[in-house]
Order: C-alpha cells, then sequence, then structure tokens
C-alpha cells in the first residue's frame, strides 16, 4: 500500500434482497481488511440501511420517503440486489434501484466483462484468446425511462392496450458516447461499439447513430464500429476478440452484459459501476446479478462479482493500488480452484471470501 495520510469514506450499504445481503457482506468484509491493512491511512465508515423487499412488506414503501436526501452526502452507495416474491418486480425495481440511479443522475453504468484464470467459460475461444471488453449502459432514460401508460379505453377488439416508450435525448446521447470514447483511450486497443437498433427504431436510436457519428470526429484515434445490437449479440459469442468498449442504450447494454457475464463464466462474476461522473451525486457499485431467490439463504452464491464492484468503488475514490489489490486477489483466488457452484466448485460464499482476503497481502 502506498497510501500515506489518513482518508474516511462514508459508504450506504443496501444489501435489499435474497444474494444481496450475502454478497455485501463479502465484500463489506474484503474492504474492511484491505482498511485493516492500511495501518490507519484508510478507513471505510459504513451505514447499512433496511431497505428493500421486506422493508416494502411493512411499509408499502422500497425506500424511506427521504431515502435520496439520506444517501446523498455519502462518498458511495453499496449495493446488493432487490426483488422477492412479496413485491412485483417492476414496483420493486422502480422504488429503489432505478429511484437511486434517475435520482443520483447516475448516467454511465460500468460493466466489465472479464474472463478470470481457473473459471471455465462456455465460449470456445476464450481458451486460447485474449478476451477482456466494457460494456457502457446508459443508465437514466432509454427504455428504462418509465415513459407511458396502461389500460386506455375503448378500444374494445384489443382488450388493454399498453405503451412503453423510449426516450433519447441528445445530451444523454452525447455524455455516454463521449464518456464511452475517453474509456477507449484509457486502454489497450482504442476501440467503441455503438449498439443500436436503428434499423427498427427509427426515432430515438437513430439520433443515438447520428451523435455517435458526430462525436467519433473528434476521436480520430479512436477505431469505431456501429453494430445493431442482434448482430451484437452473435458478435459477443463468435469475435468477442474483437470487442474493447461496447456503448448501448439502457435495455440493449443490459441484455448484453449479462450475455457478457455468462460468457465470462457466470453471472455471478460480473462487477459494475453506476456513476454520475460529475460527482455531483454518490455513485453506486453493484453487482450485475439479481436477488437469485433459487439459491438465497445458502451460503453458496458466488461474492466475486460483488467484490469486483467494491474495487470498481476503490478506482471510484481514486484509490487505484488498493483496487488491484483486490482484483489481484480475485485471480489467485479463482486460478487457485477455489470457487463456488456456479463455476463448477464446491466452495462457499464464505469460503471464497476467506481466500481471496487471505491473497490480500499476496
Ligand atoms: N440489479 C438488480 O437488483 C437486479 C438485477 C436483475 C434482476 N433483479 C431481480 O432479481 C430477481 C431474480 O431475477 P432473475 O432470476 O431473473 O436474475 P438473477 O440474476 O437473480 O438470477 C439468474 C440466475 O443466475 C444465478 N445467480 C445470480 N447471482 C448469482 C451469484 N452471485 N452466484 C451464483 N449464481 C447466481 C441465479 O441462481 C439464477 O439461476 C427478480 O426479482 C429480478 O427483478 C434485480
Amino acid at each position: 500500500m502506498t497510501q500515506s495520510t489518513s482518508r474516511v469514506f462514508r459508504i450506504a450499504a443496501i444489501p435489499a434482497d435474497g444474494v444481496g445481503h450475502e454478497v455485501v457482506a463479502a465484500g463489506r468484509q474484503v474492504l474492511d481488511a484491505i482498511a485493516a491493512d492500511s495501518r490507519q491511512s484508510l478507513e471505510f465508515q459504513w451505514q447499512e440501511f433496511p431497505w428493500g423487499s421486506e422493508y416494502y412488506e411493512q411499509t408499502g414503501r422500497m425506500m424511506a420517503e427521504d431515502g435520496l436526501e439520506q444517501l446523498k452526502d455519502f462518498d458511495a452507495i453499496y449495493f446488493g440486489a432487490v426483488g422477492w416474491a412479496n413485491v412485483p418486480d417492476h414496483i420493486s425495481l422502480w422504488g429503489l434501484r432505478l429511484t437511486i440511479c434517475q435520482g443520483f443522475d447516475q448516467w454511465a453504468n460500468v460493466r466489465p466483462v472479464s474472463f478470470l484464470p481457473g473459471i471455465v467459460s462456455p465460449l470456445r475461444k476464450a481458451d486460447d484468446t485474449d478476451l477482456d471488453w466494457v460494456v457502457v449502459r446508459e443508465n437514466t432514460e432509454g427504455e428504462y425511462a418509465g415513459f407511458g401508460g396502461r389500460n386506455f379505453g375503448g378500444r374494445v377488439d384489443l382488450g388493454e392496450i399498453a405503451t412503453q416508450s423510449a426516450v433519447f435525448t441528445e445530451v444523454g446521447c452525447e455524455r455516454i458516447i463521449r464518456f464511452a470514447f475517453e474509456l477507449a483511450r484509457t486502454r489497450t486497443r482504442k476501440k467503441v461499439s455503438s449498439v443500436t437498433k436503428s434499423n427498427a427504431q427509427q426515432y430515438g436510436m437513430v439520433l443515438w447513430d447520428d451523435v455517435f457519428k458526430r462525436v467519433a470526429q473528434e476521436y480520430p484515434d479512436v477505431e469505431i464500429e456501429s453494430v445493431l445490437v442482434d448482430a451484437m449479440a452473435a458478435k459477443f459469442v463468435l469475435r468477442p476478440e474483437e470487442l474493447s468498449v461496447v456503448v448501448a442504450s439502457n435495455l440493449n447494454a443490459d441484455i448484453l452484459s449479462d450475455l457478457g457475464s455468462a460468457l465470462a463464466g457466470s453471472l455471478g462474476l460480473a462487477a459494475s459501476a453506476n456513476l454520475n461522473p460529475e460527482r455531483r451525486f454518490p455513485s453506486m457499485f453493484e453487482p450485475v446479478h439479481g436477488s437469485a431467490p433459487d439459491i438465497a439463504g445458502q451460503g453458496i452464491c458466488n461474492p466475486v462479482g460483488a467484490i469486483g464492484s467494491a474495487a470498481l468503488m476503490l478506482e471510484h475514490f481514486g484509490l487505484h493500488d488498493e483496487a488491484k489489490t483486490i482484483q489481484r486477489a480475485i485471480e489467485t483466488t479463482c486460478a487457485q480452484g477455489v470457487l463456488t457452484r456456479d463455476v463448477g466448485g464446491t466452495a462457499s460464499t464464505e469460503d471464497v471470501t476467506a481466500a481471496l482476503i487471505s491473497h490480500l497481502s499476496d
């Protein structure tokens, strides 16, 4: 560790539902071990919030009414996953995660797709090809803008009617596309792949394409391509070595990043950062996966996605060495075969977390 002055970071922990509790606990243990190792140059102060589906059961709300007010002065939010059988999914997601992402203008969702040693990918190419790309997801508008309506009357033969509109603003497109170009400039392969479905969706996604072409002119050093989302799904599987930064709208990037983490071996591996790049509000760090009700409470979920998200949080704090320390410990733990069962092992969540902590000081 190279840190010399004492720095304190206040983090709001929101485990929420299901395996969210287990993976947030694992990530906290890792960060506390990093702080303990720092010879008091670093301190993480945690405050845990009980929000989620159980809180809804008791209060009729997914989070406190003044929840954003309570969160706004934290340095970051560390989130588990939301969703449980007692609350319809659209209510739990909108009532907590989307309220935070949209309320705090966390417009850039960064989702690295990392292929780890010791983990078998379903992708044959992963055996002998260096694969490493990042999905950059527009995180505040697009298909998740919440625009639409249901149950319009008067159309007898059609039964109920619902509309769900996507919202694309020029500012929203430009800032996420520019973010992708800036990120590409920091990577070995300087390339941005823009993903839309502008052949079928001729308004919002054509605006996105136009903005992409305009912004690209300012980055002549960065390779570009525009790919339709269906073709990009195929490319993830067939030519993933051509990818570096993939930028897409809210829904398309959500789907593509799940495909990416499945190709890397498991949904449980994927980390993510919901960033407010201007730092006017706290950013939120969470694994890509959901609350995994099928395995929740059994102590067997994979904590790597959540721990990788904690590393992204440290990057955001400017603690680059400490973030790298966590990444290396993840790689060593996987390479040594300490794996949960979603990636072919028999280790528990606790075993993986303990092994990883033991490698922080390697
Ligand atoms: N960011 C979020 O909070 C978020 C994201 C996706 C889904 N959800 C919610 O989660 C609930 C369940 O959704 P789902 O089943 O579609 O998705 P999911 O990600 O919870 O689970 C999909 C599959 O992946 C496995 N999985 C997920 N995380 C894992 C981990 N850490 N270790 C090992 N295996 C893991 C599960 O066991 C399951 O088989 C729903 O209520 C949904 O709305 C929330």
